[in-house]
């Protein structure tokens, strides 16, 4: 069990045996409400779903229509009408969607009122369940209404990773990546190393490494996130990979799974890093080979995308601002720099090393 510190309250992250065990074991001095992914309350164990109370029991789908604003008013409604007032717990279960819609509504709800979560994807697991973050798109503007309010307790539980489709395993795999190596080379070696033939692991035979990664991400993403909970400085840099990542999202609609996205947006950043001679083009060259396998056949949706696009997507960014382009560039492993990219340097450098990069699927 580890305690994360928090401004607001601290919370533990606890390892249960099983969605039964984990459930079993949330807050019970009140009568908890759920607020539980669809897909993933179909997948539970007979018995487990028969243990939820109906009656404080409210379903969502994991998309990202539904954790936007208006539609998010009927769950508030639904949760108010079902008893949920402010003495009481919200258990959410389910990946990042769940997670971002539980933690903005508990954190709004009353001012605030106590949740647990139990996250069930292998990215919300390693990453964003640690963090405070909630993230609501509203219209088309992605994630643009957020608050900070971390969870009271975190519950997980390896064996809803043995559910999981392949490429969601590959997207929570992508921000285990960019977290080992904005940890420095020797932890993205071993992982390198430990994911050598993991493809070929059966779901049940992947979940004690994939428990591993979890808590080695977690021991990288800690630290920072104490020091620097409301990404004043130092917690930028957990953004590596992002500004391209969510361009690349958008710009398919969102047809690449996040932490694909983000491993196509570490790639990018690399090669403009080599564009402006902070790494070696052998040294982006090398990490396109190896990060091959966590992303292809991804870039081949962004094959016909157009270059117009793609730029005014990064515009959107809240980062960036008219001038130029705010991104996290590389120096090597564990040598991120957050960098401010004139208007020229856009010309020179950004809008080439893209071409390139879609034009070669991304070296593959
Ligand atoms: N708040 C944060 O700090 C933060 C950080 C990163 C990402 N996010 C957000 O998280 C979202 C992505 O989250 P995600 O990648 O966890 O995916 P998700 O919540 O969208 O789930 C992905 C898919 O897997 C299904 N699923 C969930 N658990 C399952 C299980 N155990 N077995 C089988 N299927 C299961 C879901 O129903 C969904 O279809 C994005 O909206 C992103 O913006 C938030
Ligand atoms: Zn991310």
């Amino acid at each position: 069990m580890r305690t994360i510190k928090s401004r607001s309250h601290d919370y533990t992250v606890e390892e249960h045996a099983s969605s039964a065990a984990a459930l079993a074991a949330v807050t019970r001095d009140v009568h908890p409400h759920f607020l539980v992914d669809r897909a993933v309350h179909d997948l539970l164990d007979p018995a487990v779903r028969a243990s939820l109370p109906t009656d404080r029991l409210v379903l969502m789908e994991a998309s990202e229509a539904a954790k936007s604003y208006g539609p998010l008013e009927p769950v508030f409604l639904d949760l108010l009408g079902r008893g949920l007032r402010r003495n009481g717990l919200l258990v959410v279960v389910g990946g990042g969607v769940l997670q971002d819609a539980g933690c903005f509504i508990a954190s709004v709800l009353a001012r605030g009122i106590r949740w647990e979560l139990v996250p069930t994807t292998l990215l919300a697991q390693a990453d964003s369940c640690i963090g405070s973050k909630s993230s609501i798109n509203i219209g088309p503007y992605k994630n643009q209404i957020g608050t900070f309010y971390p969870p009271h307790r975190v519950l997980l539980v390896q064996d809803f990773l043995r559910t999981l489709p392949f490429d969601e395993i590959r997207s929570g795999l992508g921000e285990v990546i960019k977290l080992q190596l904005l940890s420095g080379e020797q932890g993205f070696e071993e992982l390198m190393a430990d994911l050598e033939g993991f493809a070929t692991l059966g779901s049940v035979d992947r979940l004690p490494l994939l428990a591993r990664w979890v808590q080695r991400s977690m021991d990288v993403k800690q630290p920072v996130i104490e020091r620097d909970e409301f990404d004043r400085g130092e917690r930028l840099l957990l953004n590596y990979g992002h500004t391209f990542g969510h361009a690349f999202e958008s710009v398919t609609d969102f047809g690449i799974p996040h932490g694909i996205a983000v491993v196509l947006g570490m790639l990018a950043a690399t090669s403009i890093s080599a564009r402006l001679g902070m790494v070696t083009e052998d040294q982006a060259g090398a990490l396109a080979r190896r990060l091959r396998p966590w992303h292809e056949p991804y870039a081949e949706r962004l094959a016909d995308i157009e270059m117009a696009d793609l730029l005014a997507a990064l515009a959107r960014d809240k980062k960036n601002t008219a001038a130029g382009l705010t991104c996290i560039l590389t120096r090597g492993f564990g040598r991120m720099e957050r960098t401010s990219l004139s208007q020229e340097q856009v010309y020179s450098c950004v809008i080439p090393a893209l071409s390139d990069l879609i034009h070669s699927e991304f070296g593959v």
